[in-house]
């Protein structure tokens, strides 16, 4: 598969350097915490507001989410949800690429975010004016860009996916004849020109969290386990996924664990899913694929910097006072970014994916 040039050196320190500097929210006394659930849902039902939260958040985010009626789930499912809720703001608990999907398909509606900080190194790893001159030098190739990304990048191409659906969107264009650009994640676009013998040229960037995954280290916990099983987000490298016996979105991840009748799961993504997946399978004990290990050490350590910005703190200071908080898109952008979007969403729709 042909290659995008890499990821300018300089580029790649400086998003290392961004994910080490994150701030860390501090840590809760049972009694704080319960404070702050109370205030937060008062908040909520006075601003007319709801929360959608990426599983990867901190769990008590996730708890309060679901006990106050809002939506946990991935990336797809975050952007279905706020296009259908009828609340008048939108408090997207995630990194920020999310909040920008919500406020470019709910316009009329006030989109807030914890802290507009909440960055993603596959966003970061895909500016826009690299990102438009090189698809101008491939004019005849569709653009396919993950939802990992501005959305000046979202403006620029022809559909939006997720990794919940990458792949069955990429077979429908190859089908059709198309040529492609996948952008930004290396290990994505390589799995999904895998899966589906597109002709795809791949952009790479690269996920802190998944790109750290250590094949030879996820090799000894299987020798340690033998009756495990592997289940990997598609984000990780192609040495991992080799090894996985399922491969998907967070949600589809979440299913595979349901269904698996190992007693043991080995999982290579970010351990905010862990909580979800404890709960849709309670009797599963679960395993990290290591970092770090002999070969290296880790900046992500399986935990996304910028999801781990958000806090009970930060969510009830911005319910309070959003000036800052609030996501604005510039409108022509906004009404050119939404059409691969809602492409996206209807394609998942057709086919009951949402
Ligand atoms: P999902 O769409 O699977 O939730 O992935 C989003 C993400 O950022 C994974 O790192
Ligand atoms: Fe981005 Fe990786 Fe964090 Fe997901 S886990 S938001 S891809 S940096």
């Amino acid at each position: 598969m042909a290659k995008a040039p890499e990821i300018p050196l300089q580029l790649v320190e400086e998003i290392r350097s961004k994910a080490l500097s994150a701030p860390r929210p501090r840590s809760l006394t049972p009694g704080q915490r319960d404070a702050l659930f109370e205030k937060i849902e008062s908040l909520l039902k006075q601003k007319n507001a709801v929360l959608i939260t990426h599983y990867y958040v901190d769990e008590q985010l996730q708890i309060l989410t679901d006990a106050t009626g809002g939506y946990v789930g991935d990336s797809l499912g975050m952007a279905d949800f706020g296009n259908r809720h009828p609340a008048t703001m939108l408090v997207v608990v995630g990194v920020r690429f999310m909040g920008e999907s919500a406020k470019i398909l709910n316009p009329e509606k006030r989109v807030v975010m914890p802290d507009l900080v909440a960055d993603c190194s596959l966003d970061l790893s895909c500016p826009i004016d690299s990102f438009s001159a090189f698809c101008d030098q491939h004019p005849d190739r569709t653009v396919v860009v993950y939802a990992n990304t501005s959305a000046e990048v979202k403006a620029r191409s022809d559909w939006v996916v997720t990794s919940s659906n990458a792949v069955d969107i990429v077979a429908y264009l190859h089908g059709r004849g198309e040529k492609i650009i996948f952008a930004p994640d290396r290990h994505l676009g390589n799995y999904v020109q895998k899966k589906t013998g597109a002709d795809i040229i791949n952009w790479q960037g690269f996920c802190v969290v998944h790109d750290e995954f250590k094949a030879s280290e996820l090799r000894r916990l299987m020798q340690e386990h033998p009756d495990a099983q592997v289940i990997a987000h598609p984000e990780s490298p192609a040495e991992v996924l080799a090894m996985a016996d399922a491969i998907g979105s967070t949600t589809q991840l979440i299913n595979a664990a349901k269904a698996s009748k190992a007693e043991t799961l080995i999982v290579a993504t970010d351990f905010g899913l862990f909580h979800k997946m404890h709960q849709a399978a309670p009797d599963k004990k679960l395993l990290a694929v290591p970092t770090g290990g002999d070969s290296a050490a880790c900046v992500s350590c399986a935990h996304c910097p910028w999801m781990a910005i958000n806090s009970l703190d930060n969510l009830a200071a911005v319910l309070e006072d959003s000036q800052g908080h609030e996501i604005t898109i510039e409108e022509s952008v906004r009404r050119n970014a939404m059409v691969p979007i809602e492409r996206m969403l209807e394609f998942s729709r057709s086919q009951g994916k949402v």
